[in-house]
């Protein structure tokens, strides 16, 4: 897929799912934003524009200097607790939430008036999981 003059927002690029989305957005041609909390030399290497970020901190004016207009949104960081249901403390479960949940629901909030303006749709996505008590 061509994604040139496409202005995508990776958040959580510096490592795994991210950095592997990120770089195949900048091979397809996208004008690339990233944002985590520290800038990976991987990253670093595809000269993006980096926005320092914490997910479970208030926006504040982080993503002030994006463009107008933004065509999607990707949400990458999360935790997940590899553990039979009832070992995983109720305090992980919080942590988990604020990041997984509440914090791709601040960048939602924080980019969506961009989001909008895309002609033709935006898109967006997160990879963060959920753990089920089934599983
Ligand atoms: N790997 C898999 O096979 C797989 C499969 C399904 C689902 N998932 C889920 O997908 C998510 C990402 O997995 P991954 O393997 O790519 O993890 P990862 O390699 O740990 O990458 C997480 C990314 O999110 C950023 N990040 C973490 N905490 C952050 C915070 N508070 N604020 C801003 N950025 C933050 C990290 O950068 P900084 O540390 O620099 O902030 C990093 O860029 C996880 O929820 C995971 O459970 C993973």
């Amino acid at each position: 897929m061509n994604f040139t003059g496409k202005n995508i927002l990776v958040i959580g690029a510096s490592t795994g799912i991210g950095l592997a989305t990120a770089r195949q957005l900048h091979a397809s041609g996208a004008t690339l934003f990233t944002a985590s909390r520290q800038l990976s030399a991987e990253l670093a290497a595809l000269g993006t524009s980096h926005l320092t970020y914490d997910a479970t901190q208030p926006v504040g004016s982080t993503f002030d200097g994006l463009p107008e207009v933004l065509h999607g949104l990707v949400y990458c960081p999360g935790s997940i607790k590899l553990r039979p249901f009832e070992r995983v403390p109720v305090a992980d479960f919080r942590s988990d939430f604020e990041l997984n949940v509440l914090g791709a629901v601040q960048a939602l909030q924080a980019t969506i008036k961009r989001l909008k303006k895309a002609e033709g749709g935006h898109r967006w996505c997160c990879s963060a999981r959920w753990p089920r008590p089934w599983a």
